[in-house]
């Protein structure tokens, strides 16, 4: 039994629907073309935020804000997000939407690429998303492997790619990402899954150090 477009309609149906900003942020990502969660993996991300309860969260990757903001919005009191992304422009617009949303005093923003920001930050993360450049995956797990919690989770997006790596298909974002969910969910250092739910979505718990 495998789910079909009509499951997933019926899904974005039967929850409620997103909230005013989110939705007007999904309008804006689907015209632009800016590539943002399913508000499937937004939902998941949402959930695992509010079980796990993390003080201490980086996304790498944010664009307008859009995943962020479904994670801001589950924060525990004193939760903080940490998100990277190069593009000033896209988070200036990120920003102006998490105002409207309220959650401006949780999410500090850098904009460098992600694996010169990565090592400079104090260990202790305790969930993390990973939603950036399709090449630089592997590297992005690499360099937050050593600063996450023990019992952290790091949840990554687009990891079945529009069904071009289980299509065998080859260019460099394809094979990068077939790459990475052979590291994914083989890396001794996690319990890994991957849901496909969205784009696909890895979800990994970092075991405790040795
Ligand atoms: C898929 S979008 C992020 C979407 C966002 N997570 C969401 O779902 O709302 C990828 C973002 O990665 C950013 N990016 C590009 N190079 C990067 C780098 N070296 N480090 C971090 N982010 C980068 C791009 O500017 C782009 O906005």
């Amino acid at each position: 039994m495998s789910f079909t477009d009509r499951d997933v309609d019926y899904l974005d149906q039967v929850h409620a629907p997103v909230d005013a900003v989110l939705a007007e942020m999904l309008a804006a990502g689907r015209k632009e073309g800016i590539p943002i969660v399913s508000p499937a993996s937004g939902r998941l991300l949402r959930v695992l935020v509010l079980a796990l309860a993390p003080k201490r969260v980086l996304e790498i990757g944010t664009a307008i804000g859009f995943s962020t903001l479904w994670m801001a919005s589950a924060l525990p009191a004193g939760g903080r997000i940490d998100t990277i992304d190069p593009d000033r422009a896209r988070t200036d617009r990120a920003r102006r939407y998490w105002l409207r949303a309220g959650v401006t005093d949780r999410v500090r923003v850098t904009n460098e690429p992600a694996l010169r920001v990565i090592p400079r930050l104090a260990p202790g993360i305790e969930f993390a998303f990973i939603d950036a450049l399709k090449p630089e995956y592997t590297a992005y797990l690499e360099a937050l492997l050593p600063k996450m919690a023990p019992g952290g989770v790091i949840t990554v997006d687009n990891v079945l790619w529009s069904g071009r790596i289980a299509a065998g298909e080859h260019d460099e974002d394809t094979d990068a990402l077939r790459a990475f969910d052979q590291r994914f969910l083989h890396e001794e250092q996690l319990e890994a899954t991957i849901v496909p739910v969205g784009d696909g979505l890895g979800i990994g718990v970092v075991r405790p150090h040795a």
